[in-house]
């Protein structure tokens, strides 16, 4: 794949479902008695992956493109799979799932890509072995081809990773109050659905805020889920029932609008049907404080999810500091925000933000590399980056690192760059956006 400098960019779009919603609509459907319909749900290889999970523990699922049905076998439902658990690329499935199987009585072995296997798992080991589960990590020279292997049978070589692949065993379960020491809705999620096996009420507090879809949604289902602060409890065994679900645009998708709408003069650009969750919408909050021209419109609910469309109009933008309570709000857009701050007047300081070192990539060193090799200014700290706007880009090769985000970051940073751009992967961007290519080009002037 590769890219030019375009004039700019006018139009409206809808962006793909959001990931974490459509991740768990999969997941609670799976658990709830009845027939989950899905509709806008998300068909990027990650939320691919967690069907396929699924489909291994005995749930019949049918996806027909546009809607996707979860014939849900109740709470104590699943049954013993009898191959690994592939989760591909997704963080998000090999954590929530590890939620749901801490609370079966029958073992099970995840595993994942390349990246998958290293990172980091002990943050859901740790609360859930707290609460009776058993992990054993597996040497991943054992598992050469983890798709269609049988379950682990005793020959691989147990290692303490703390990474995938690695098998849970499951059962009851007590219930703990846990004190998560990161700003995490994967931790937070794994450990409230290991609660929904529990033996009394679940609690977990973050130190800050993380996304609350799940608690929005398992509550849909009829979960006793409450909240209170950053502490949210959940009660066991309750009986989950079937639900409608119509999964609002992800704003993650809409970030690399947002930007492009933004950073390239003459552009506009109006994004229909995104959600706008306070825990998710951050990157306004910043795009708003860089100067950006943005206009949310017929703000509403879908699905128990705030929504709205986003009209984008481009406009000089100035550095910011993005720090603190805000970073788990915008933790997946960092590497666009940086793209702002390239194409911003000033300095952008990203601090608090040591998660990004452990995400699909190591993004820090990805966006430095990046946009180090584009001829931006930029110098990585422990925790973010700063970055020095104004330097005019340059096409550079991109190496992408396999990360969907960092691929589509740099593709609008390309834009707005003189000579070509070019990637060393653009496969990635099937994560979580297959259709990202032809969604910019149908938009350029
Ligand atoms: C997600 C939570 C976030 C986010 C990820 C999706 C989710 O991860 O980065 O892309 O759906 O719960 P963490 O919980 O690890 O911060």
């Amino acid at each position: 794949m590769h890219t030019t400098k375009k004039k700019c960019f006018r139009g409206e779009l809808f962006v793909p479902g959001d990931k974490s919603i459509s991740h768990r609509g999969i997941m609670f459907g799976a658990i709830s008695k009845g027939t989950t319909e899905i509709t806008n749900f998300l068909q990027g290889a990650d939320c691919l992956s967690t069907i396929s999970c699924f489909q291994k523990l005995g749930i019949p699922i049918e996806n027909t493109g546009p809607k996707v049905f979860v014939h849900g076998k109740g709470l104590h439902g699943l049954s013993a799979p009898s191959q690994v658990l592939y989760a591909g690329n997704s963080g998000t499935t090999t954590r929530l799932i590890s939620g749901i199987l801490a609370g079966q009585p029958f073992p099970s072995t995840l595993d994942g890509d390349g990246s998958i296997r290293k990172r980091p798992m002990k943050r859901i080991f740790t609360p859930l072995s707290e609460m009776g589960t058993r992990f054993q990590c597996w040497d991943p020279h054992s598992f050469q081809d983890a798709r269609s292997q049988a379950v682990v049978n005793g020959a691989f070589s147990p290692v303490d990773s703390g990474c995938a692949p690695f098998t849970i065993q499951g059962g009851s379960l007590k219930h703990i109050h846990y004190h998560s020491p990161i700003a995490s809705a994967q931790v937070k999620s794994a450990v409230l659905l290991a609660g929904l096996y529990g033996d009394g009420i679940t609690k977990v507090t973050e130190p800050v805020l993380s996304r609350n879809h799940t608690e929005l949604m398992l509550a849909g289902f009829g979960a006793d889920i409450r909240t209170e602060g950053t502490t949210v409890s959940i009660s066991p065994d309750p009986v989950l029932e079937a639900q409608s679900l119509h999964v609002p645009g992800d704003i993650s998708s809409a970030a690399y609008f947002i930007a492009l709408g933004l950073i390239t003069p003459g552009s506009e650009i109006l994004i229909r049907n995104v959600g706008i969750n306070p825990t998710r919408s951050g990157i306004l909050t910043v795009a708003a404080a860089m100067g950006g021209d943005i206009t949310l419109w017929d703000k509403r609910t879908v699905s128990g999810e705030p929504a709205a469309d986003i009209l984008v109009r481009s406009s000089p933008l100035q550095g910011t500091v993005v720090e603190g309570a805000q970073i788990p709000t915008l933790i997946d857009e960092i590497p666009i925000i940086a793209i702002m701050a390239a194409f911003a007047e000033g300095t952008t300081t990203i601090k608090d933000a040591q998660e990004l070192k452990v995400k699909e990539s190591d993004r820090i060193a990805a966006i430095t590399e990046n946009l180090k090799a584009m001829g931006g200014a930029i110098t990585p700290t422990d925790d973010g980056m700063s970055i020095e706007g104004g330097s005019p880009l340059h096409g550079a090769l991109i190496r992408t690192h396999k990360d969907h985000r960092i691929a589509m970051s740099f593709y609008i940073a390309g834009q707005n760059a003189a000579g070509d751009t070019t990637f060393d992967d653009w496969d990635c961007t099937a994560i979580s956006y297959p259709s990202f290519y032809g969604d910019i080009e149908k938009l350029s002037q």
